[in-house]
């Protein structure tokens, strides 16, 4: 979604360039319109548009802004169409206070009726303009910041991480239920959604908490208090992610580049546990009466193989309930329930809602996420870390990879281990399907210049990739794609078969083979165009993507999903689309 930047410095540097290039590392979260605000001597300088970081920089010439303290924000419209009037910063009426948000505030419309009627102007159609206001009357009411800002949190509510600043060079920011974590460098200070806002300053990071208030300034340093004033004392810690990690290296995209990770992702996902929380999160599972699984779109995915093999080998029920789903299901969790919650980014409002109302209901809460800081890591009961390093493609990739294998790796060890999952020779086997890269090219640039219909078909744990790989071809390449059961085929979607279709068939020599070859008959029958993915040969694929032959059926799971991944960068570069970054999407997806 949005993100925020601040930075404070104590050195005299001019802040713009580094706001830039910190709002540009992190546009994957959301990137419809950018702004900065900087101290000048004059005032707060306000500049925004509408557009990609790099042209509105272009065209407004950002980072040319002057000034040692400054605010900067991309902006992922929810409240008020995209326009440069909504694009943030937004200051008050006195154009002392500046402020950028990432979240939102539901009683916005009633608070600006009440500040309107007390004669403040608004200027944008944005919620987010109600904490200038709110800010600039308390601030000029008690001439402290403090008292400012905890008023102000005491009267939005809803979802919120923002930063304001304040013409005495000081930055203050707060945060609920969207992250915001605090870097600390020499001569400068930052307030960010993310690291990536800073890591390439500074690996030292203060993750604030839910209902934590920070003022940062120049002379004074940080100070840390809750929402009722009450000091808190945060210690910095070390991110453990390299700025390598966040370049795109020789790769043309960030996406084909976390593809291609996929070699040592499975296995770092696995071997860089700490061995306490691996036992306490599977004495969790075992423990539980009924094991829940909840994640969105691709880590929903995960839940539904992870409930399949939760299942078959721990022989109890694992239940996957999507999150945005959750909520309208919850009558049967108890203290005898164990909730996973799979998440890349741990910060979707989506996942963070179920595990609320799941702990409400007293389950014990175990997630798994790729972003260890992040506040579904934290509010679990156990938290373990995928380790695939930083996901900048928006479209998930190797963070769904390391969750089926952290997920196998956990569900072997909680049953003893019945799987014998080899997490190295895993990785090899996804090395090896990797090789097909360029004949996944060349079917692509050969065979599918018109594609407008695909459909994916798999059984049992081939089937959430069949559904994974419609995602990834929806939203990479905006073609519409439909992952199916195999079997369902024949109570409807037959109908939809003809010459003009695609069919992507995942056909891996296991219990679901002769039954799914025979559901490729049905659609060669009437004309469609067939792509088996498999570790066996058949003179019904009109193309082929060969897997290795491997000893378990769920590790087919994480060598299928690799060419759809690959089909989907592909047809998004033939469809001229942007594979990292594609229209009305979010990485990290913190409203509901
Ligand atoms: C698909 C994709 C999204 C995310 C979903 C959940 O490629 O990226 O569907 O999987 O928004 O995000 P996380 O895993 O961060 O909770």
């Amino acid at each position: 979604m949005c993100s925020i930047i601040g930075i404070v410095t104590n050195n005299h540097a001019q802040v713009a360039p580094k706001l830039v290039k910190s709002l540009s590392r992190m546009e994957y979260r959301g990137y419809d319109s950018v702004g900065l605000a900087t101290i000048t001597n004059t005032g707060i300088s306000v500049k925004k548009g509408v557009g990609k970081v790099s042209q509105v920089n272009g065209y407004l010439n950002l980072a040319s802004m002057e000034g040692f303290v400054g605010i900067g924000h991309t902006r992922w419209a929810t409240h008020g169409g995209v326009t440069d009037h909504n694009a943030h910063p937004h200051s008050c009426c006195t154009n002392d206070i500046a402020v950028v948000h990432n979240g939102i505030i539901e009683n916005y419309q009633s608070l600006k009726q009440e500040l309107t009627k007390t004669g403040h102007t608004f200027r944008s159609e944005t919620d987010t303009e109600v904490i200038a206001h709110l800010l600039e009357q308390f601030y000029h009411n008690t001439g402290s910041i403090k008292k400012a800002m905890m008023e102000t949190v005491s009267r939005i509510q809803g979802s919120f991480a923002f930063v304001a600043m304040f013409m005495d060079n000081t930055l203050a920011c707060a945060r609920l239920d969207e992250p915001l974590v605090i870097g600390i460098a020499d001569g400068a200070c930052y307030a960010s959604s993310d690291v990536l806002g800073f890591l390439e300053y500074t690996d030292q990071a203060i993750f604030l908490d839910n209902r934590d208030i920070a003022i940062i300034d120049s002379t004074n340093g940080i100070d840390i208090f809750n929402f009722e004033g009450e000091k808190v004392v945060r210690n910095p810690t070390k991110v453990a992610w390299e700025l390598a990690d966040a370049n795109k290296g020789k790769f043309a995209h960030y996406t084909i580049k976390e593809i291609f990770e996929q070699r040592e992702t499975i296995r770092s996902s696995v071997t860089a546990q700490d061995a306490f929380s691996l036992k306490r999160f599977c004495d969790l599972l075992l423990d539980a009466r009924k094991v829940i699984i909840t994640g969105s779109g691709t880590s929903y995915h995960t839940s539904l193989i992870a409930s399949m093999v939760g299942s078959r080998y721990l022989k109890k029920h694992f239940e996957p309930v999507m999150a945005s789903e959750f909520r309208y299901n919850i009558d049967s969790i108890d203290s005898d329930t164990t909730l996973v919650a799979i998440s890349q980014s741990g910060e979707t409002a989506d996942v963070l809602n179920a595990v609320k109302l799941a702990k409400n209901a007293g389950a014990k809460i175990l997630s798994i996420v790729n972003v260890p800081s992040s506040s579904l890591a934290r509010i679990a009961d156990v938290s373990l870390c995928t380790n695939c390093g930083p996901e900048i493609g928006v479209a998930a990739t190797k963070s769904f990879t390391g969750q089926l294998a952290l997920v196998y790796a956990t569900i072997d060890r909680a049953s003893g281990g019945k799987i014998g999952f080899d997490a190295a020779a895993a990785s090899d086997a996804v090395a090896r399907v990797l090789q097909n890269s360029l004949k996944v090219e060349a079917l692509v640039k050969d065979k599918m210049a018109r594609v407008n219909d695909i459909y994916l078909l798999g059984r049992s744990l081939h089937f959430p990739i069949a559904l994974e790989g419609a995602l990834k071809m929806k939203e990479l390449a905006y073609i519409h794609a439909e992952g199916m059961p195999a079997g369902e085929l024949k109570h409807g979607p037959l109908a939809l078969m003809d010459k003009n279709v695609y069919v992507f068939v995942l056909n891996p020599s296991d219990k679901t083979y002769t039954d799914t070859l025979g559901s490729v008959h049905e659609v060669k029958a009437r004309g469609a165009k067939i792509i088996g993915i498999s570790d066996v040969s058949s003179d019904l694929y009109d193309a082929m993507i060969k897997i290795p032959k491997m000893d378990s059926d769920i590790l087919y799971p994480l060598l299928e999903v690799i060419p759809l991944q690959i089909f989907s960068y592909h047809l998004a570069l033939q469809n001229n689309v942007d594979p990292d970054f594609p229209r009305n999407l979010a990485k990290s997806v913190t409203v509901r």
